[in-house]
């Protein structure tokens, strides 16, 4: 063996540190780097490795920062993926989404007969989670009361049960996410200050797709590869599409890009064609002409839904009653309806 071989790539490889070695070129996409699930080659992206890296090997908890669609949740997992405890559960729970009176009993569990309809004991996703990594998406939409006891058993490791007297210590490592900025949502709208401090131990920051250089193409041709492999097809993005990539701003990120692309990818024969920019955002208004109107093919079920329901209910002056009774629904369900929709409309995140 010659001394040369020191210099040999291996050797710088390891040299380079833990990430440059999980970092892998994607085989079937040219440029393309993929660190564990997550895909991007961008500089922002290559940053974020790194930075995964570093807390992976650590059990601080971090604090995930993203606009929605920006993969907050992949990159929460990819950490787990990457530590000490990945043989152990990933539990993801999306903190914005459960009733505030239930939170506590579903983070930390609750013993039988504790509160109104508690017909039996029932473990928490703390304790699901022991040995593992508990996810908190959403953790700004926790109501302040709730998370006292949150910030009490990152703190000390130990919780009771609802209505328990047993304290329970647990092995946990905690991930939160937001996609709020986070001291805004101590200023407006009632995040703890401690809990925000003792959270953003380690911060990490998820870059809207709008900052990933190259990666809107990359990501799309990579998308499309999967579909291609799922499907035995051979479907190629028409050059038009890939204008589109460039040009539209992705204000939904990889979600967006990756449903855009499941959706051409189902309606094209050979070429796939994005929509063009200008028909693109996340729910395509439809076209509405005197009493009749049109929906674009490939709008999933439930927004055109929604789409006949608004659209009908404007046609009938704002009249309930009688929107109600020309789509063939209880007065209720249109309620309900509207009401769901009310909500989605508050919380965008909710797709
Ligand atoms: N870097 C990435 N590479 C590949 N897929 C991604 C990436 N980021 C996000 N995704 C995909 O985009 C979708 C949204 O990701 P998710 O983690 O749920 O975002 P968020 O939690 O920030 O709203 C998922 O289908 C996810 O698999
Ligand atoms: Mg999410």
């Amino acid at each position: 063996m010659s001394s040369t071989d020191l210099d040999s790539p291996a050797a710088e490889a390891d040299s380079g540190g833990a990430s440059q070695a999980r970092q892998r070129a994607v085989d079937n996409v040219p440029g393309l780097k993929s660190y564990g699930t997550l895909f991007g080659s961008s500089p922002v992206m290559l940053d974020l490795y790194e930075q995964i890296d570093r807390v992976a090997a650590t059990d601080a908890t971090a604090l995930i920062i993203g606009e929605s669609g920006t993969g907050k949740e992949l990159i929460a997992r990819t950490i787990h993926e990457h530590s000490a405890r990945k043989d152990g559960a990933f539990v993801a729970v999306n903190c914005g989404a459960i009733p505030d009176e239930l939170i506590e009993a579903e983070l930390f569990g609750h013993e039988k007969g504790s509160f109104t309809g508690a017909v039996q004991g029932r473990v928490g996703y703390f304790e699901h989670a022991n040995g593992g990594t508990l996810f908190l998406d959403e953790v700004t939409e926790m109501a302040p009361v709730r998370q006292v006891k949150l910030l009490r058993a990152l703190e000390t490791g130990t919780f009771y049960r609802v209505g328990g007297t047993e304290l329970i210590r647990g092995d946990v490592r905690v991930i939160a996410a937001t996609n709020r900025d986070p001291a805004v949502a101590v200023k407006e709208n009632g995040l703890r200050e401690d809990l925000m401090y003792r959270l953003a131990v380690f911060p990490l920051r998820a870059p809207p797709l709008r900052e990933r250089e190259g990666d809107r193409e990359l990501l799309a041709l990579h998308f499309l590869d999967e579909l291609n492999r799922q499907e035995g097809t051979n479907k190629v993005f028409s050059k038009r599409s890939m204008e589109t990539l460039r040009t539209w701003s992705w204000p939904g990120n990889v979600r967006e890009l990756k449903n855009a692309v499941y959706r051409a990818f189902i309606l094209a024969e050979k070429a796939v064609e994005l929509p063009h920019p200008h028909l693109m955002s996340r729910v395509k208004k439809p076209v509405t002409v005197g009493d009749s109107m049109s929906v674009w093919i490939g709008t999933p079920l439930a927004d055109a839904q929604k789409q006949i329901i608004l659209g009908t209910l404007k046609y009938c002056g704002g009249d309930k009653r009688r929107a109600a009774k020309a789509l063939g629904v209880s007065l209720k369900t249109l309620y309900n309806r509207l009401s769901a929709y009310g909500d989605e409309e508050s919380n965008p995140d909710d797709n």
